[in-house]
C-alpha cells in the first residue's frame, strides 16, 4: 500500500485531502506543520508528501530543505496560491516534485500524485538480476539465463561502477525500463533522484520546455518561468524512454548537456550546470534513424559508448520456460493464490509461438491463463487463439519446403505459398487477432483444392486429421465448403 502524507496548517485542507484521497490502497496521514511533519516521516516513511509552502512554524521550503538533507529521493508536491509562483520555483530547485497551485483542481492533484507515486515506487521497487533472484529479496526481477541475456547482466554490472550515459535498445516489451532501473538502482547515484520521461508521450513542442524549463514569457502560454526536470533531477538519474523520438531542436540540447554539463531554459541565455546521468532507451534502430537523418550522428555516437542490447525473446527461447514460472509464480503471489502449473503441450505452444511483443506479451498470456484455467494446470484451451493456432502455419509451410520429402503435387506447393505469404503477412500487422482469421482461410483453401476430402486437406497442411477436425468445428468451415 502507498502512503501519502500531508502537511498543512489548515484543518480544512486536511479534510478535503482526506476525502479525496480515501481508498484502501492508500495510506494517508496528516501533519498540522512542518516540524511535525518531518517527525512523522520518520516513523510514518511516506512514499510521498505533499505540502503547503506557507504554514506558521517553520516555511514548507525549509521543511522541504530539511527532508532533502535525510533523504534525496522522497518525492514532494508542493502546494501555493496563485502569485506565489517564485517560491514554486524555489522548491523545484530544492528538488521538489512539482508544484500544485490553489485552487485545487482535483483531477489534476490525483493525477500528479498517481504520477509522483509511480517515480517513488520505480525508485524503491528492487530490479534483481536473475543470479540475484535466489534471495527473495525482491520486489521485480530481470529473469534470463541465455547467453544473449548473461551478456546484460555484465553490461549492467559495468555500468553500476560508471558514471557512463548509457543507451539502452530492443524491441518493445523487451525489459528496457526494467534494465534502466536496475542500472540506476546498482549506481553510485541510488541515493538520488531517478526521474523517467516518455520522451514521446509528451508533445513536440512541451518537451523541451518540459525537459530544459522555460523563462517567463518565452513562448505564448509561457506565463511564468519553469524548472525542467535536468535542474529538477541535478545529481540524479534522468531516463529518457523513447530517445529516438525527440525533434533535432532537442536532441542538439541533448548533446550539449552531454558534450559540456550545461543547459539553457527555453527563451533563456544563461548556461546552467546540471550535474544528471541520462540513461536513454529506444525501441527504434537508431542507426537507421541516422542515416535517414532523423537523428543526429553526434548524439548516436555519445550515446552509443555503453549500450545495452536487449534480445527479442523469439532469440532466446530457451529462457522462456524460466520466464513462465517466473510469472507464475510472481502473479499467484500478488493476487495471494496459489501457484497453477502448465501442462507440457501449453509450453511446446508457448515455445513455438515466435512473441512479437516479446516478454510483455508473454507475461500477459500467462496472466490471462491464470484466470481462464479451471483446474491446477493450465491447458492449451486457455491461450489466447494466436498463441495456439501458430504450430498449424510453420509446419505447412516447412513441409512444402523440407528437401527430403517427395516432390508434392503441384496444389501442395500452391497452397505452402499460400501459407507463407498469409502467415508473413499477417505477423506483419499490429492486431495479432488477424491470425484465425488467416488460419480460418488457410483451411477452407485445402479443403477446396482436395474437394472437401479431410486426409488429403490434413495431408496438405501437414497436421493430423485430428486436428484439422477440431480446426473445422471451430472454425464452422464445412457449411461453408459444402455449400460451394
Ligand atoms: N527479463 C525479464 N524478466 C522478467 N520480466 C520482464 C523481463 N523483461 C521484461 N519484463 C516485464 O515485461 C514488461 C515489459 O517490460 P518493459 O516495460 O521494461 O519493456 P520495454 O522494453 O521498456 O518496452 P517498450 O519499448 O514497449 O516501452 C514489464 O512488466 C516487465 O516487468
Ligand atoms: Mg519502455
Amino acid at each position: 500500500m502507498d502512503k501519502l502524507l500531508l502537511i498543512d496548517d489548515e484543518d480544512d485542507v486536511r479534510y478535503s485531502f482526506k476525502r479525496i484521497f480515501e481508498s484502501p490502497d492508500l495510506d494517508l496521514e496528516t501533519a498540522a506543520s512542518g516540524e511535525e511533519g518531518l517527525e512523522i516521516i520518520k516513523s510514518f516513511q511516506p512514499d510521498l508528501v505533499l505540502m503547503d509552502v506557507r504554514m506558521g512554524g517553520i516555511t514548507g521550503l525549509e521543511t522541504l530543505r530539511r527532508i532533502r538533507q535525510d533523504d534525496a529521493k522522497l518525492p514532494v508536491i508542493m502546494m501555493t496560491a496563485f502569485g506565489t509562483t517564485q517560491t514554486a520555483i524555489e522548491a523545484m530547485k530544492l528538488g521538489a516534485y512539482d508544484y500544485l497551485l490553489k485552487p485545487f483542481d482535483v483531477d489534476k492533484i490525483k493525477q500528479i500524485v498517481a504520477d509522483a507515486l509511480k517515480a517513488a515506487r520505480d525508485m524503491k521497487q528492487v530490479v534483481a538480476c536473475e543470479p540475484l533472484l535466489e534471495s527473495e529479496d525482491y520486489d521485480l526481477g530481470i529473469v534470463g539465463r541465455s547467453q544473449p541475456m548473461q551478456e546484460v547482466f555484465k553490461m549492467i554490472g559495468q555500468l553500476a561502477g560508471s558514471d557512463a550515459t548509457a543507451l539502452i535498445t530492443g524491441e518493445s516489451g523487451t525489459g528496457k525500463e526494467l534494465v534502466a532501473r536496475a542500472i540506476y538502482q546498482n549506481s553510485q547515484r541510488n541515493d538520488k533522484s531517478y526521474l523517467p520521461i516518455n520522451c514521446a508521450a509528451i508533445p513536440e513542442s512541451l518537451l523541451e520546455s518540459e525537459l530544459f524549463g522555460h523563462e517567463k514569457g518565452s513562448f505564448t502560454g509561457a506565463g511564468s518561468q519553469r524548472i525542467g526536470k535536468f535542474e529538477q533531477c541535478d545529481k540524479g538519474t534522468l531516463f529518457l524512454d523513447e530517445i529516438g523520438d525527440m525533434t533535432l531542436a532537442t536532441q542538439a540540447k541533448i548533446l550539449r548537456v552531454l558534450q559540456n554539463g550545461t543547459i539553457e531554459r527555453v527563451g533563456g541565455n544563461k548556461p546552467i550546470t546540471v550535474d544528471v546521468r541520462i540513461i536513454g532507451a529506444t525501441n527504434k534502430r537508431l542507426e537507421e534513424a541516422v542515416a535517414a537523418k532523423e537523428f543526429r550522428e553526434d548524439l548516436f555516437y555519445r550515446l552509443n559508448v555503453v549500450r545495452v542490447s536487449l534480445p527479442a525473446l523469439r532469440e532466446r527461447s530457451e529462457d522462456i520456460p524460466l520466464l513462465i514460472d517466473y510469472f507464475l509464480k510472481t502473479i499467484a503471489h500478488a493476487e495471494s493464490r496459489k501457484p497453477k502449473s502448465i501442462l507440457g503441450e501449453t509450453q511446446e505452444l508457448l515455445l513455438q509461438y515466435d512473441w512479437p511483443g516479446n516478454v510483455r506479451e508473454l507475461e500477459n498470456v500467462v496472466r490471462r491463463a491464470i484466470v481462464m484455467a479451471k483446474g491446477e494446470a493450465i491447458r492449451p484451451d486457455d491461450l489466447p487463439a494466436e498463441v495456439r493456432s501458430v504450430s498449424g502455419f510453420p509446419i505447412a509451410a516447412a513441409s512444402v519446403q523440407a528437401p527430403d520429402q517427395a516432390p508434392l503435387p503441384a496444389v501442395a506447393n500452391d497452397i505452402g505459398t499460400v501459407a507463407a505469404t498469409l502467415f508473413h503477412w499477417a505477423k506483419e500487422q499490429p492486431d495479432l487477432a488477424v491470425l484465425p482469421a488467416v488460419e480460418r482461410e488457410l483451411i477452407a483453401h485445402a479443403l477446396r483444392e482436395t474437394n472437401g476430402n479431410q486426409v488429403r486437406a490434413a495431408k496438405l497442411l501437414g497436421i493430423t486429421r485430428a486436428t484439422l477436425r477440431k480446426r473445422i468445428e471451430k472454425f464452422v468451415i464445412k457449411q461453408a465448403v459444402s455449400v460451394e
